[in-house]
């Protein structure tokens, strides 16, 4: 299939996991790829490893740099069809040791920054135009540990779903899809864990997914690009769960 011929493709947070897998998929179905991260080695390998796309550097709680960035893309290509906001960051603390910077660094990125990344897309996107979010179902499940991460992610769905009915009338479509355990090198970047807690943790998510395992990011990719494509026509404002069924079955 090359659903994705000629399109021009932006992925913020392309350089590592799920965004990486995304990047894949979009080039493989014939996109243009632009790609942002905040890593210059894993950015610079995934330039190389995605067939003609682009990277960027940039923190998406930085507003200026989304704004860049599509800059950047509009000199290029003049528009961009398909948005996939990915970028995020994870980190467990129960409430006792909840800190207000831990706080705000998660939902300067995981929440603030994907909106204004979203605000500064959407100048250069028009009919036709499909913006797909993560999401996570840490934010529709009680994960204890997990409330910061879970408060940034469900003000982003809610904030993503009043965007998708104002984006109704420019012909934009706009989805989320929320991954269950996804085995990316998110999970290895708890600050604090060891690797046994790490291990651990990785045990107890496997014990409440039905299907007994984590997901892959190349399965949640299959989710994004059916979003983003014109098999989803008829579907703005959904959240697909890719979760192995944890959320509805647990
Ligand atoms: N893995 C899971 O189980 C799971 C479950 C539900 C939801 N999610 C969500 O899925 C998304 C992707 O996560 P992943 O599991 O694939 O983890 P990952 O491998 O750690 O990838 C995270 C991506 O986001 C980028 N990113 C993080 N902070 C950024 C920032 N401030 N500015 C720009 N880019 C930034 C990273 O780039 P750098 O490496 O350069 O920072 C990387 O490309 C995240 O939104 C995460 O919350 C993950």
């Amino acid at each position: 299939m090359m659903r994705f011929k000629d399109k021009i493709v932006l992925v913020m947070g392309g350089n590592s996991g799920m965004g990486l897998a995304t990047a894949k998929a979009f080039a493989a179905e014939g996109a243009k790829v632009h790609i942002t991260g905040r890593n210059r080695q894993t950015l610079d390998e995934t330039v190389a490893s995605v067939p003609g796309s682009k990277g960027y550097q940039a923190d998406i709680a930085d507003i200026t740099s989304s704004e860049d960035v599509v800059a950047q893309i509009e000199a290029e290509d003049g528009r961009i069809d398909v948005l996939y906001i990915n970028a995020g960051v994870g980190g467990f603390a129960p409430l006792r040791d909840i800190t207000p910077d831990a706080w705000d660094h998660t939902h300067s990125i995981n929440l603030k920054g994907c909106v204004f990344a979203l605000q500064k897309a959407v100048r250069i996107m028009g009919r036709g135009g499909s913006v797909v979010v993560t999401g996570s179902i840490g934010a529709h499940a009680s994960l204890p540990g997990n409330a910061v991460y879970a408060a940034a992610k469900g003000g982003l769905y809610a904030a993503m779903k009043v965007f998708a009915g104002e984006l109704v009338s420019e012909g934009i479509r706009l989805n989320m899809v929320s991954p269950g355990p996804i085995d990316t090198p998110l999970l290895y970047r708890n600050p604090g864990m060891t690797d046994e807690a790490i291990a651990a943790l990785k045990e107890k998510m496997i014990e409440n997914v039905p299907m007994h395992r984590m997901g892959q990011g190349e399965e949640v990719a299959k989710a994004v690009l059916f979003l983003a494509s014109d098999d989803a026509s008829f579907i703005t404002a959904a959240n697909l769960f890719v979760d192995g069924g944890m959320l509805e079955l647990r």
